[in-house]
């Protein structure tokens, strides 16, 4: 049982598309950074960007709730470079990462299963909504199907991705809550499709067929309107390049699938259309990667 735990938690991008509530990818970048040090009772504290936002007090800080759901008395130091509310998991990174940290440092012994489980608790508790979809491949990494108890999990390799995160808010809330309860038929279908094709395009790394299965009925279309210049913005991705675009779990981050050689360009695009829309926003050029890793 050790003193000190450093480790890394990536952000993640929920849904891809088709698989509402059911697909994950981990992000190589940006990650948080998380330490864990003995204590005689929990204590939290915050570094980084947006960490003014959030609160410290363990009853209503996300890594505190897990600590205490875990029983464990501990310090815990968070260093976030996730932007806050943007659909790329920020709450979900610390709450894996403190699953993860605590049953590192204190041998407990968890399966990556449970830990999932005990993150998405914590998660919940926090923030009103448990999906699975986001602290799934934050532990996992790669790209996640979580179903009723089943995680399944691949690790495609080079799929360029380029997340644009707009300085616009959307609450997961309110996006979940516009959806309509059903879907026809027809559309169920098509979603259906496309969510089996995507688990192709990763297991055979086929960037097109991964682009090409991100497209959904319904959820998209009605999320975009959330998003001032979405429809610009999508057009300027595939113009230079991405071979599917959608929105990052409930948003406002869009998220395109492109080459690796491609992500610049792609990138450039998408924060000139946002900007013509009078909508600032930032680029994480990233690929898919590993999940929460030990550091130190
Ligand atoms: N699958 C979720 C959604 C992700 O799209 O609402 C956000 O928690």
């Amino acid at each position: 049982m050790g003193e000190y735990l450093k480790i890394s938690v990536p952000a993640t991008s929920a849904n891809l598309g088709a698989g509402f509530d059911v697909f994950g990818v981990a992000l190589e970048t940006p990650f948080d950074i998380i330490e864990f040090e003995k204590s005689d009772s929990i204590k939290i504290e915050m570094h980084g960007r947006d960490s003014r936002y959030i609160p410290t007090d363990p009853k209503r800080n996300i890594a505190g709730i897990v600590a205490s759901i875990m029983k464990i008395p501990v310090k815990i130091t968070i260093h976030r470079n996730i932007p806050l509310s943007s659909g790329l998991g920020s709450s979900a990174a610390p709450a894996a990462g403190t699953a993860f940290g605590l049953n590192e440092m204190f041998s407990l012994g968890h399966s990556r299963e449970e830990l999932v489980q005990i993150a998405a608790h914590g998660e919940k508790a926090a923030s009103g909504a448990a999906h699975a979809d986001n602290v799934a491949p934050a532990i996992y990494g790669g790209f996640v199907i979580v179903h009723k108890k089943n995680i399944i999990s691949l690790m495609p390799r080079s799929i360029g991705i380029v997340a644009v995160h707009p300085e616009i808010i959307v609450s997961t809330r309110h996006a979940r809550a516009i959806l309509p309860k059903k879907l026809s038929l027809e559309d169920i279908s098509f979603n259906t499709g496309n969510a089996a094709s995507m688990v192709v395009g990763m297991m055979k790394n086929d960037i097109d067929l991964i682009g090409e299965s991100m497209e959904n009925r319904v959820i998209e279309e009605i999320r975009s309107n959330l998003i001032k210049g979405y429809a610009q913005v999508r057009q300027s991705a595939i113009e230079a390049g991405a071979r599917g675009v959608t929105i990052s779990g409930s948003g406002p981050t869009m998220i395109a699938v492109c080459r690796m050689d491609d992500r610049e360009n792609i990138a450039k695009a998408m924060i000139s259309a946002f900007s013509e829309n009078q909508v600032k926003s930032e680029a994480f050029i990233t690929t898919i990667g590993k999940g929460v890793s030990v550091l130190e």
